[in-house]
């Protein structure tokens, strides 16, 4: 049996610099000095990345997925970066680990997972998606272009790898159920069903032909709170990239026309996803709009070679240029959905105490 390797990227917000807008270097360092202190026997390469306020751990190994020592040690790894968040007063230090101790996983404690096993090809580019200010669900949309829209990924109709197309795990988060949809031929329901990105999620994708895991994102589920379900969550995706698998080029195009997310100022907005550069990373108008980064990697006996910034490139100025025009005219909606979010899906209401406040004076319509 070939030797398989595992990718796993684990991420939290435990401090934003600013406000919600980045990271301060010094967390960087110190989830850096971490991994590679505490990590040396357990890892075989790490890299640490960041979106606005968010700290993604990028790890290889050869312990497959929800191995207890990795997601013990991502979440040393954001205790000892909440630690300097704390003495250096950052807003929010440590808000995403829910829990005090540790219990085995790293799941339903805060922090987001994405990983996938597999035995490394000939040549093996991944890119590493990331996001800020929006929830898992931004990436149905992506997800669906890149491995079943053949306007976006021209593979679909000539790579005779790509053609019998790809099989979709779906997640619905309220629900807490999965279902796997096989496309081209089932596209239309599942459809339904991702159109809805508030609830249901992709979680995953295979390649019919070649039997791989070709894509996961981090989805957790939702937490059902006063009533309501909240827990957007500023979301990561791995994507396995070439030689029967969207081109690196056909991965990125899906981002080439920015689709509206929902988050930005108080996880109650809605705004176009921009895919930036690393160093434009940093949402500020309005706390956004929300952003995308792309890591690209080759792996190479489970070495992350890179990373490229993919994102960097001039070709997605124009993209830019949409989001922020997008940004200008949803602005303008002030609180008027659908720049705010339904009633339901907002993270912050007042609706409640207003409803309470006012309830005398509602009458009867006849
Ligand atoms: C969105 C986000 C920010 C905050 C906003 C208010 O995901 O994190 O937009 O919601 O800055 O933050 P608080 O309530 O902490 O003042
Ligand atoms: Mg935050
Ligand atoms: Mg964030």
């Amino acid at each position: 049996m070939p030797q398989k390797v595992t990718v796993t990227v684990i991420k939290a917000d435990v401090g934003g610099y600013v406000g919600h807008s980045s990271v301060h270097p010094r967390l960087i360092d110190k989830a850096r000095e971490t991994l590679d202190k505490r990590g040396s026997n357990l890892l075989i390469d790490s890299y640490v990345a960041t979106v606005g306020d968010d700290i993604n751990l990028i790890m290889t190994h050869r312990n497959g997925v929800d191995c207890p020592a990795i997601h013990e040690l991502a979440w040393d790894t954001f205790l000892a970066c909440t630690a300097v968040a704390k003495e250096l007063k950052l807003y929010g230090a440590g808000q995403d680990l829910l829990s005090d101790a540790f219990s085995g996983n790293v799941k339903g404690m805060g922090p987001g997972v994405a990983e996938m096993e597999f035995v490394e090809r000939q040549a093996e580019p991944i890119i590493v998606f990331m996001a800020d200010k929006t929830e898992p669900g931004a990436w149905n949309y992506p997800l669906y272009k890149m491995f079943a829209d053949p306007f976006t990924t021209i593979g679909l109709v000539i790579d005779p790898k790509m053609h019998s197309g790809f099989k979709f795990e779906v997640h619905d988060l309220i629900g807490h159920k999965k279902v796997v949809f096989g496309c081209p031929e089932e596209v239309y329901d599942m459809l339904v069903f991702i159109g809805a990105p508030g609830r249901y999620c992709i979680k995953s994708v295979y390649s019919k032909t070649l039997g791989e895991i070709c894509a996961t994102s981090t989805t957790q589920r939702l937490n059902l709170m006063a009533g309501r379900y909240i827990g957007k969550d500023d979301p990561s995706m791995i994507v396995r990239c070439q030689s029967g698998m969207p081109a690196v080029g056909e991965a990125l195009e899906a981002f080439a026309n920015p689709h509206l997310v929902a988050g930005w100022m108080r996880g109650s907005n809605n705004g176009p996803l921009m895919p930036v550069a690393m160093e434009d990373a940093t949402p500020t108008r309005f706390d956004g709009p929300p952003r995308a980064v792309a890591l690209g990697f080759q792996l190479c006996n489970g070495n992350l070679v890179g990373p490229r910034d993919m994102f960097a490139d001039k070709s997605f100025d124009k993209a830019r240029q949409i989001a922020n025009d997008i940004a200008q005219y949803i602005r303008g909606l002030g609180p008027f959905e659908p720049g705010r979010l339904p009633l339901d899906e907002m993270e912050y209401t007042t609706l409640p105490d207003v409803m309470k406040r006012l309830a005398d004076r509602f009458e009867d319509v006849d």
